[in-house]
């Protein structure tokens, strides 16, 4: 087969084979590259395409989110990530996220009050809890527990019924920041706190984190405010590994908790989601700017399986749009809580700027991501390293939320099922034991 031809006149790209020539179409989106349609390849040809990866594959079509990852360009709906980190709300996001539109003020208000109202979780889930050992990580806490979901709420579970299915978008949004804060409490040994209604989703997440039934707490308007970014910056990013996971999971009609349970445990690998933990005992084990050059020598060894944690991403090859605004917050955090001289955000500096005039770095495009400052911020807010991945969890729910919806709503959805490259054995004939 030869290599396809774009025959951009014809808007068709020919594809070459010992039956002839075949032409595929090439489709458009509104930005972004064009694609070649190859779902008729195989019937029309007798090949596959091999993609480990998915480095040249477009899974589906997707209205919700677009990054250029040479620009370094993050859209959400068509609205840069970064004026909505300055001048929206999570909630906001949400809501943008799965309707395509801001709402207006009466639909955010009614939003706010639906997610509000579901942030309980059964109580009897807060037994599921006491199985765990308390150094259970809280990601292991996480993918058990919202996949329990589907066993205590089985009037959000038909996934062809579009009421059913808002019902379970909203609970999980709604109840994702009561799941991880009762894993963190779980951890500390400390009593479960109550959502609270009075306060917006962060602030009530950050008081079932922080608050204990002994002592009145008061909510940080500033480290809330750095919250809620860090939410919105985690939000949603197109077809990455965990969205994936929840689409293909769902492709086979499987109902939404399992679903986001099979994303959380693909998320919680530090190549995706679990690098923000990964990064921050990366700075620790680094501990002084002196040290750097050995761990970016170590970084650069072929034969070396260590990577700078933080560093490098699929898509971006540029800057990630998200790193910058997190760079910020993470300095607005340490001015509040009057953290000075932090020798882990010193270390992160050190490393960045070294990182970034280095040559294998450059010529790699290898930039810091969102989670290069995102560990630094979350550990002086007060919370453990493992919590970390929790959090972007409770964040990206949204986005997988969204996606699935995006789905199921599309006329083209089948089942998920890659095909491969088979390189094992041809037929041959079973020996019996006695005889091997
Ligand atoms: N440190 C050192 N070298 C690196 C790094 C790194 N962090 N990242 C990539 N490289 C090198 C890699 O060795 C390879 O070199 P060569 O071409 O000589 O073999 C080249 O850069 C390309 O790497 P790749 O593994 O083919 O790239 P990928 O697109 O498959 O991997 C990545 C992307 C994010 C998994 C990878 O950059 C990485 O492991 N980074 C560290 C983990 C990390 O920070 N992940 C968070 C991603 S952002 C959060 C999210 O969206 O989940």
């Amino acid at each position: 087969m030869s290599k396809p031809v774009d025959s951009a006149a014809a808007n068709v790209a020919r594809v070459e084979s010992a039956a002839g020539t075949h032409e595929f179409p090439i489709r458009s989106g509104t930005i972004g590259p064009n694609v070649i349609e190859i779902s008729k390849l195989y019937s029309e040809t007798g090949y596959f395409t091999y993609d480990p990866g998915f480095t040249s594959t477009a899974s589906c079509e997707s209205k919700i989110t677009y990054i250029d990852g040479d620009a370094g360009i993050l859209l959400y709906r068509g609205y840069p990530i970064d004026q909505l980190a300055e001048q929206s709300n999570f909630l906001e996001i949400a809501y943008l996220l799965l309707t395509g539109e801001l709402p207006s003020k009466t639909e955010f208000d009614e939003f706010e009050h639906a997610i509000t109202h579901h942030t309980m979780v059964h109580e009897q889930l807060h037994r599921f809890f006491s199985g765990f050992r308390r150094d259970a990580h809280p990601m292991a806490i996480m993918c058990g527990v919202v996949g329990a979901l589907s066993a205590f709420y089985h009037d959000s579970t038909d996934i062809n019924d579009p009421r059913q299915r808002l019902v379970a978008s909203r609970r999980l949004i709604a109840k994702m920041p009561t799941i991880a804060a009762m894993a963190f409490k779980y951890s500390i040994g400390q009593p479960f706190v109550y959502p609270d209604n009075d306060l917006d989703y962060t602030a009530s997440f950050l008081k079932m984190c922080f608050a204990v039934p002994t002592a009145t707490y008061r909510v940080n308007p500033i480290l809330s405010r750095a919250m809620d970014r860090i939410f919105i910056l985690h939000a949603d990013h197109e077809q990455n590994a965990s969205t994936s996971t929840v689409r293909l999971a769902s492709s086979s009609g499987a109902n939404p908790f399992a679903c986001i349970a099979a994303g959380i445990a693909c998320l919680w690998g530090p190549a995706h989601g679990g690098a923000n933990e990964a990064a921050l005992n990366m700075l620790v084990e680094i501990g002084s700017a002196d040290r750097i050059p050995e761990y970016v020598r170590k970084a650069k060894d072929k034969n070396d399986p260590f990577r700078l944690m933080g560093f490098g991403h699929r898509v971006y090859k540029n800057y990630d749009p998200r790193a910058k605004v997190m760079q910020q917050t993470c300095h607005e955090v340490l001015d509040e809580l009057g953290v000075k001289n932090e020798p882990l955000l010193e270390v992160a500096m050190e490393l960045e700027k070294i990182a970034l005039s280095d040559e294998y770095f450059i010529e790699k495009k290898l930039y810091p991501n969102i989670d290069f400052y995102s560990g630094i911020t979350l550990k002086a807010m007060g919370f453990p390293t493992t919590m970390f991945t929790a959090l972007f969890a409770l964040a990206r729910t949204v986005g997988w939320v969204a996606q699935w919806n995006e789905m199921i709503e599309d006329p083209s959805q089948r089942i998920g099922r890659p095909r491969q490259l088979y390189i094992g054995h041809t037929p041959r004939d079973y020996v019996p034991l006695a005889e091997r």
